[in-house]
């Protein structure tokens, strides 16, 4: 009987993009896919950002451990790569544990059982099998690796070590791979995407090359960090047509006292100055950022700084977070760590500012044409979702349309969460959203 696998991903898009890695690299040793319940060996590609992220680990090893036929427990990712050892120590029932940058050795580790979080000098990618041809629509493609930013409260350079690019051709080549299988949007993905440097190419570079390839609508490029939005960069979302005009640009804090502490390397004006440039190159550019909340030190002043920074840069979506402190990290042992209640008070405050800009950018777009593009199917029946150019998800009546569809639609309700699209039949020139 065939062997069988499972693979569970928490954390960010690059945990994603090694999920489906692993996927192929364990089907091309003979392993079909199955479902976690029944899967003969589970890997658990884990995160370790916050606390709460990295407990899911040990209760899914647990889960995992009762399971009528246990299976063979990996446990890849963040946690593996900051716990190492101790998660064999603490968890026995875990048989292999590898880090982020050792994956490609995961057969070998699956023969032996064992640990192997070594950042090995021959690169992983070179290691792995080719991408299969699959049917996603919009896929990922991981560029670049690793951090060297360190921001005081974050484990990433520790878990994925210094920034490290792949080669340009190889993600020509991939990318390439990617559309003939079907994909219609790339989004190349790093955990500081804009770092991304081979030789002369810097990521505007890779973005040019990349959109040049013939049936490619959509690029994307996620997460950058403030520091590093260079001019060619700028530039390109004015001139390279699929680049979409969305980015994520985390500012975290809307204090520059607090961004001083977080070692953010740019201050609250620096940050908007920077919004200008990219407003000026691409006036329909929609933001979306990440924030944390009750940083140590964070006072209720520095804290309406945040609100206000959220309300001034109007972000179309963002994501928000409690300060958790993390082992190793400067932060965690910083004086005037916040109480609890008071970190739960202003999330709440800055998740419904965040909200009501978000519903506000959706209003804004009623009334418009956009492409979206058609990725899973809505509640109702003939009811498909999908995004817009702005990564809003577009609920649309169509029977003739199927996933992975680009279908015009008029925008003509929205709700905080997502806008209703109406199919547009007429082959009138599209409307454009109006500058925000
Ligand atoms: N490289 C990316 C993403 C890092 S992790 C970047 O620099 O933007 C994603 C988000 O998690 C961060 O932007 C930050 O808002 C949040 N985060 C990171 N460490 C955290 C911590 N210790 N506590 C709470 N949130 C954290
Ligand atoms: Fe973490 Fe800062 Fe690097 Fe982002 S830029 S991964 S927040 S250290
Ligand atoms: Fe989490 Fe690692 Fe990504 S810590 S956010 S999975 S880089």
């Amino acid at each position: 009987m065939t062997a069988t696998y499972h693979v569970k991903t928490f954390g960010c898009q690059m945990n994603v993009y090694d999920s489906e890695r692993i996927g192929e690299l364990l089907e091309a040793e003979g392993y079909a896919p199955a479902g976690i319940d029944t899967a003969d060996v589970v890997v658990l590609n884990t995160c370790h950002i916050r606390e709460r992220a990295a407990e899911k680990t040990y209760s899914d090893v647990g889960r995992l451990r009762t399971r009528p036929a246990a299976p063979r427990i990996v446990v890849a990712g963040c946690v593996a790569q900051a716990e190492g050892a101790e998660i064999i120590a603490r968890a026995p029932a875990v048989d292999v544990v590898v880090g982020p940058n050792a994956y490609h050795r995961l057969p070998a580790l699956l023969a032996t059982g064992g640990v192997d979080t070594e950042m090995p000098p021959e690169p992983k990618f070179d290691a792995l099998p080719p991408r299969r041809a699959t049917a996603g629509h919009a896929a990922f493609l991981t560029v670049q690796e690793g951090c060297d930013k360190f921001c005081t409260f974050c484990v990433v350079p520790y878990t994925r070590g210094g920034e490290v690019s792949r080669p340009a051709e190889a993600l020509v080549a991939e990318a390439r791979a990617l559309v003939a299988g079907g994909a219609k949007e790339i989004t190349l993905l790093g955990q500081n995407v804009n770092a991304y440097r081979d030789g002369e190419v810097t990521v505007a570079g890779l973005i040019r090359r990349i959109a040049a390839l013939p049936g490619l609508a959509r690029l994307r490029y996620t997460t950058s960090h403030p520091r590093d939005m260079a001019d060619d960069l700028i530039a390109a979302h004015g001139e390279v047509e699929v680049l979409m005009p969305y980015l994520h640009l985390p500012v975290q804090s809307g204090s520059t006292r607090v961004l001083k502490a977080m070692n953010r390397a740019h201050t609250r004006d620096s940050y908007l100055r920077i919004l200008d440039r990219l407003r000026a190159a691409r006036p329909d550019i929609a933001l979306s950022g990440d924030f944390i909340v009750g940083f140590p030190g964070e006072t209720d002043a520095d804290f309406a700084e945040t609100v206000r920074i959220v309300r001034e840069v109007g972000y179309a979506q963002a994501y928000s977070f409690k300060y958790s402190a993390r082992p190793g990290t400067p932060a965690a042992s910083l004086p005037g760590q916040v109480p609890e209640d008071v970190k739960d008070a202003r999330l709440a405050e800055l998740q419904a500012a965040i909200g009501d800009c978000a519903l506000a950018f959706n209003r804004a777009s009623v009334g418009t044409r956009c492409d979206v593009l058609l990725d899973r199917p809505g509640r109702r029946p003939g009811q498909l979702i999908g995004k817009s150019p702005w990564l809003q998800s577009v609920v649309v009546t169509d029977p003739a349309a199927r996933i992975g569809d680009l279908v015009p639609v008029d925008l003509t309700d929205a709700q905080p969460n997502s806008l209703t699209g109406v199919p547009v039949t007429r082959t009138d020139p599209p409307l454009t959203r109006a500058a925000a």
